[in-house]
């Protein structure tokens, strides 16, 4: 059987890509169901784009790859799509667009936009072997117990990171990639927890405070989770895609807060009120008892001398912590690095090296923050190739 591009992973890039290819393209999958990432994602409303997307937002070894790609497929174009389509979506908070309805919506989006374009899609579909062969490539295909030998001239590599492996995700895009001779870069999980061998932030599970968290490369203001294993929520997931084995992150619990001046004040009126009560006015007052060994936080507001404030609330400013790990690809979100974007035109998303290759979505080294900018990326790249296809 022969079709003019082959596309692997029915995913949000291989979506988006098979609605723009030209031809007569398949899809395939070996999921029973396309997109089931979007289907997840968003607690179940997709948080399809962001705003204020622009290169600032993703992290690659070549900062600048993202940018033509980013630049012709913008989220206003794909908001565009959505408002034609009739789905109804509101901003959360950060400039993170969500459906008001279901993600589903959006897979049946890319569905009828893959329809309109011609494309098939074969699910419950592995790929045996694939090389490069006089029609470009020869795949052998296994269809529910059926071979299929299948030739194409393109062949797109959208089957995604190693995130999640419970939901199907695997290393074949990557595994390809190094087949054809494609370098790939590092990848480690990312939008990740941080977890804590000792378990110190049990009796803290569920409780969540506004903080920054920092270290010497990023900083995110955002909600901090503590959980059973260690610390989570979006700052923490943010400032895991910056992080490496070892080193220690700072938490600033009081970022924004004039802690110092309002407990100064709290002195004057309320002097014989417990520091722990007037603390667990801005803080969780489970955090502050958890924090009051370590911060020795004794005694009433009066007892308190300027320097002692000045000493807890730089404590609370700057709380330094070094993580024994993360949770891994078992819950990233996603997979930091790939196919190396020195491997791939970043207009068009084909190899240099091997003409009819594209690579697209999160296989390529280009990760996006927590915030829709990871389906910005699929969108945009997977319509780069496929509008050059
Ligand atoms: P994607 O993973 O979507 O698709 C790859 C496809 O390839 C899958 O359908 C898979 O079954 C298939 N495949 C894999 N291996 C294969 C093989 N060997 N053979 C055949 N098929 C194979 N991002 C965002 O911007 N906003 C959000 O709200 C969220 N939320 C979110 C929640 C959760 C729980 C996760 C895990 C991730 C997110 N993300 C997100 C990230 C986002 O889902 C992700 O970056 C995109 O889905 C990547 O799109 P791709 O098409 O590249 O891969």
């Amino acid at each position: 059987m022969r079709f003019d591009t082959v596309i692997l992973g029915a995913g949000a890039a291989g979506m988006m890509c098979a609605a723009h290819c030209g031809g007569r393209t398949l899809v395939i999958d070996h999921a029973r169901a396309p997109g089931e990432k979007i289907r997840i994602s968003g607690g179940g409303r997709c948080n399809f784009t962001n705003m204020h997307a622009e290169p600032a937002n993703f992290l690659s070894q070549n900062p600048h790859f993202c940018k033509s790609a980013l630049a012709r497929y913008t989220q206003w174009d794909f908001i565009d799509l959505v408002n034609r389509h009739g789905i109804a979506w509101h901003e959360k908070t950060l400039g993170q667009l969500f459906c008001d309805g279901s993600s589903k919506q959006i897979i049946a989006m890319l569905l009828a936009e893959m329809e309109r374009a011609g494309a098939d899609l074969w699910l419950s579909t592995s790929l045996q072997s694939v090389r490069r062969s006089e029609a470009g490539f020869s795949l052998d295909l296994e269809r529910e117990g059926k071979r299929h030998a299948v030739t194409c001239a393109n062949l797109v590599l959208a089957t995604g990171g190693k995130s999640i492996p419970r939901m199907g995700a695997t290393g074949l895009a990557h595994d390809l990639a190094r087949q054809f001779g494609l370098s790939v870069t590092e990848t480690r999980p990312a939008l990740v927890p941080f977890t804590f061998s000792d378990g110190r932030f049990r009796d803290l599970s569920g409780v969540s405070v506004p903080a920054r968290l920092s270290n010497a490369r990023a900083s995110f203001d955002e909600a901090l989770l503590f959980t059973h294993r260690g610390l989570s929520g979006p700052a923490v997931l943010q400032l895991s895609s910056y992080w490496r084995e070892g080193e220690s992150i700072s938490a600033n619990l009081i970022p924004g807060l004039p802690l110092f001046d309002t407990l100064r004040d709290q002195r004057q009126t309320s002097g014989r009120r417990a520091l722990t009560t007037e603390l667990a006015r801005h803080l969780p007052a489970r955090l502050v008892d958890f924090l009051k060994p370590g911060l020795g936080l004794r005694g009433n507001l009066a007892d308190q001398s300027d320097a002692r404030l000045t000493e807890i609330c730089a404590a609370l400013e700057n709380w330094h912590l070094t993580p024994t790990g993360t949770e891994g690809y078992r819950t990233a979100e996603v997979t930091l690095g790939g196919i190396d974007t020195d491997a791939l035109s970043s207009k068009t998303m084909e190899a240099k090296s091997v003409p009819g290759l594209y690579a697209i979505g999160e296989a390529v080294d280009v990760t996006g923050w927590l915030g829709g900018y990871n389906f910005q990326w699929a969108w945009s790249s997977g319509h780069a190739a496929g509008t050059a296809i």
